[in-house]
């Protein structure tokens, strides 16, 4: 038996290792570049084939068939190596990018309204559908406006009702001596200064809604801050009764917090209204047994109310023999805090995103 011939074995020398150097070839690249080093002008199995011609004739056709198989095999590894690089398997590539058309969308955060603007907004669209028009007025007042015009001249003992936040003298914060201004400019302890800028601009008969943010100098605790808002309820027209001013409560109590709701009136006072009232609502949270969001009389005050005062009626232009109105001041934070079965007033204030998501519901 003759020694098979050393060109033999170079063939399967380079068959063995082109599998192992296939698999290696990480990219597109390096695969084309075994390609040239294989089967190139000058590649090892083209080098091989060109010694062929050395080769004893009888041996030369079981040689060149198995060169040629090789070649084959050697291409279609290449481009399978290929295939598996660009992933051009359709199925594979189809699977690994398949999108799942049913799966629910991933929600976009978008934000949602603060709980008490809710509640502000609710508001206003019930009292809408008694015709009442919104019509706003300044933070920032004159003592005029808020005290007053109200009915509480400067030395009235009721402004201490209102523990109020002055604007200081121009200058005379730098100069190390704050002083109230001069012109009696002042943030707004109320939204109640808004009825004479109503009465002044409006004819009878007057349905406005004045909600806005108010300002007093408190000692801020978990039902009192120094800012917080209120809206504001002024109707005037002849033949207006406490009856009337009764009724509309009533109805907003039901509108807000369900038909069940109990409600109350007692008696109040205020310089600018007269009589004057407080409104309360059976408590939320016990239903009316006593607890100590109720302070254990099972009745929550959410605003003050009562007729309009001949003189502010006067103030803003209106004959009191004429034309009567009712007047009421709603507390929304409060109010809010009574939807909510919330404990502490600070927490609308405090930014903490663990207590505002809780109302993304809202709208
Ligand atoms: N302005 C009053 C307050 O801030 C509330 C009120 C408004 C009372 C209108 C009567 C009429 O306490």
């Amino acid at each position: 038996m003759s020694q098979p011939p050393p060109i033999t074995d170079d063939l399967e020398r380079i068959a063995a290792e082109a599998g192992e150097r296939l698999a290696a070839a990480a990219d597109a690249g390096a695969v084309d570049a075994l390609r040239q080093d294989l089967l190139g002008r000058s590649g090892r199995l083209t080098a091989l084939l060109r010694r062929l011609g050395s080769v004893p004739p009888q041996e030369r056709p079981a040689i060149g068939q198995r060169a040629n198989e090789v070649r084959r095999e050697l291409e279609a590894a290449i481009e399978a190596r290929l295939d598996e690089l660009r992933g051009t398997d359709l199925d594979e590539r189809l699977a690994s990018e398949a999108i799942d058309m049913s799966a629910p969308g991933r929600p976009v955060p978008i934000g949602h309204l603060h709980p008490v603007q809710t509640l502000m907004r609710d508001l206003r669209e019930i009292f809408h559908a008694f015709g009442f028009e919104v019509f706003e007025g300044p933070e920032v007042e004159t003592e005029e406006y808020n005290f007053e015009l109200l009915n509480i001249p400067p030395d009235h003992p009721a402004r201490d009702l209102w523990d109020t936040l002055f604007v200081a003298e121009p200058g005379s914060v730098e100069a190390g001596d704050p002083k109230p201004a001069a012109d009696g400019t002042i943030l707004r302890t109320h939204t109640s200064p808004v009825q004479l800028r109503a009465m002044r601009a409006l004819d009878a008969p007057i349905r406005v809604l004045t909600p806005g943010r108010c300002f007093r100098y408190e000692a801020v605790d978990a039902s009192h801050g120094f800012e917080f808002f209120q809206i504001e309820g002024l109707v005037v027209d002849r033949d207006t009764s406490l009856a009337d001013l009764k009724g509309m409560l009533e109805e907003i109590a039901r509108a807000l917090y369900g038909r069940d709701v109990r409600t109350r009136f007692r008696p109040g006072y205020y310089p600018f209204t007269e009589p004057s009232v407080a409104f309360d609502i059976g408590c939320l949270v016990c239903g009316g047994d006593g607890c100590p969001a109720c302070k254990r009389s099972g009745w929550m005050t959410i605003l003050g109310a009562g007729m309009v005062h001949p003189t502010v009626l006067r103030n803003g232009g209106f004959d009191p023999a004429e034309y009567q109105g009712y007047a009421f001041g709603m507390g929304p934070d409060r109010m809010t805090m009574l939807r909510h079965g919330i404990g502490d007033i600070r927490l609308f204030f405090s930014a903490d995103a663990r207590f505002a998501t809780q109302f993304a519901e809202g709208r």
